[in-house]
């Protein structure tokens, strides 16, 4: 049976419907379609639920690539994008994890250019090109179309997605529905007409938190629904804390929403970063100079913005070969605001990027809730840590959304208890007024924290926070973003240190006690709740 919506319309009520399928995935991006394919594949009838169009999602605005050893670059090895990855996360990656998900990375991309993925051509012999990022100890990251990567994913997951998958574009995550396990999903669409999903499995693959701060190299619909998602479902998130900002988001005056990535790819290709003096920014911060790991970058980028009050930093890459043809979507971004990469230095300045932490799940997409998956960058696998490495989130979204798709599939083989649609709920959430709470976590939780700044954010989002109906799609995402900041404040205030993209000015050093320490956060009666990780992860599916 198709899960075709209107085939499957009720007499619930004038304008809601009910559907049925096996898995109702929530998000277009890699790793929802990844899971979609998968599990479509394995006989699943699938629904993927996505707020915009099916390629608006994080993925498609993806630009430097996916790192991954192929086993055709001298010296390199999976052992050595494990140690990067470990370096670069602080102290809070999980070893095993990241071995799972790095090692099924070239399956993962074989895989993926077999459904039509075209990669760019190193010319030498049929190896791809790669090229380098921060972190990197070698040149492992391949690329498309020099720097539009999430654009061909995205491209080549939709382009492949099987015929059987049914797609709601415009439709918005409500609420995950669940008895004794979950039983679906309510949504709203833009018309607002209320839809129930009955499924016995929900994956959240929802994307990233960039809507929590002013401006952002994500797209509108990072709102953290997934997060608001799956803590009233009773799940547990951990390493909310560390969001990473990346360094050099294009510098548009008075630009808020998503700022145009300039991709570290650039760094890579010998361009750097300089003050608007001209002198080196990381000259005598970190001996890998412009190739320092994010969380570095991004904070002596801030470091000389707060000292000199200058609006951004430049990234001369008039250095870089025939930068205009191989970084064709930074150009365009450019030559939007009267700058040539080929002649001019870009002024960029850092933005709000990817959340390291989120929803607890194993490497299969489980979370602690019998039924509720989650994948890509809404979910928390510990590969990430404290800070991801680059060009780490598109191999994550590959091969933990396949390895999702069929663990779902594994999970429904045997009897299923019958569902029977009811009425949707119409939740309701504390939601405050989006403009202030961008303003307040882009001032107090963004890079450099300190405890008075923390709970001043708080008491300003709880100011102009009320209690809303979740009828609609800003309602929705009012309510996530208010939640999700709460998680993550609550996170940020109890982690008295400074570790990857946590910098706290009032502890700006390492404390070893927080030394491979995550806090789990859940929603326990209404309240957002902080424990250790150790108790959650022994409860985990
Ligand atoms: C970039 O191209 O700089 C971004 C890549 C990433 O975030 O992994």
């Amino acid at each position: 049976m198709s899960a075709t919506r209107d085939a499957q319309r009720s007499g619930a009520g004038p304008s809601t419907w009910t559907a049925a399928a096996d898995l109702v995935v929530v998000g277009s991006g890699v790793a929802g379609l990844s899971a979609a394919t998968a599990a479509s594949r394995r006989g699943l009838r699938v629904v993927v639920v996505t707020k915009d169009a099916p390629d608006e999602g994080s993925t498609r605005w993806a630009q430097g690539g996916i790192a991954v050893v192929l086993g055709d670059v001298a010296g390199d090895s999976v052992d050595a994008h494990v140690a990067d990855t470990l370096a670069a996360g602080g102290g809070l990656v999980d070893e095993a994890a990241t071995r799972n998900i790095l090692g099924g990375g070239p399956s993962a991309v074989a895989e993926l250019r077999t459904r039509g993925a075209v990669f760019d051509d190193a010319h030498d012999g049929g190896r791809l090109a790669r090229t380098r990022e921060g972190g990197h100890g070698t040149t492992r990251v391949i690329h498309a179309g020099g720097d539009a990567t999430g654009a061909e994913v995205e491209r080549a997951l939709l382009a492949a997605l099987p015929g059987e998958v049914t797609v709601l574009a415009g439709h918005t995550a409500v609420a995950v529905r669940q008895a004794s396990s979950v039983t679906g999903l309510d949504v709203v669409d833009d018309d607002g007409r209320v839809g129930v999903i009955s499924a016995p499995a929900v994956l959240l693959a929802t994307g990233g938190v960039g809507g929590l701060y002013e401006t952002t190299t994500n797209p509108a619909v990072a709102t953290a629904d997934g997060w608001a998602l799956a803590l009233r479902a009773g799940a547990a998130l951990a390493d909310v804390e560390f969001v990473q900002f990346h360094p050099t988001a294009l510098a548009v005056p008075g630009l808020r929403g998503r700022a145009p990535l300039v991709t570290e790819a650039l760094r890579g290709e010998g361009a750097h970063l300089v003050d608007l003096s001209g002198r080196p920014v990381m000259d005598g911060v970190d001996p890998r100079g412009d190739l320092a790991p994010r969380d570095v970058v991004a904070g002596a980028i801030t470091a000389v913005l707060a000292g000199t009050g200058a609006p951004h930093v430049l990234l001369d890459a008039t250095g870089v070969e025939d930068v205009r043809r191989h970084f064709p979507t930074v150009t365009a971004s450019c030559d939007a605001i009267g700058v040539d990469p080929a002649r001019d230095p870009i002024p960029v300045r850092p933005a709000a990027h990817y959340a390291c932490g989120g929803v607890i799940t194993d490497t299969r997409g489980r979370t602690g809730v019998t039924g509720l998956w989650a994948a890509g960058e809404v979910a928390r696998t510990g590969l990430h840590g404290a800070n991801r490495l680059a060009s780490n989130s598109l191999l994550e979204g590959l091969v933990v959304g396949r390895a999702t798709g069929i663990d779902v599939a594994r999970a429904l083989a045997g009897p299923r208890p019958v569902i029977r649609p009811g009425e949707p709920a119409t939740p309701i959430a504390g939601a405050a007024d989006r403009a202030t709470l961008q303003r307040a976590m882009s001032r107090g939780a963004a890079v450099g924290r300190d405890a008075a700044g923390l709970a001043a954010t708080s008491d300003a989002i709880e100011s102009v926070t009320v209690d809303r109906a979740l009828t609609d799609r800003a309602a929705v995402e009012d309510a996530a973003l208010t939640l999700a900041a709460g998680a993550l404040l609550a996170a940020a205030g109890t982690r008295t240190e400074s570790r990857g993209c946590h910098v706290r000015r009032d502890h700006p050093r390492r404390d070893d006690r927080w030394q491979a320490a995550s806090s789990a956060v859940t929603l326990v009666d209404g309240r957002l709740t902080l424990s250790s990780t150790d108790r959650v992860l022994g409860g985990a599916a």
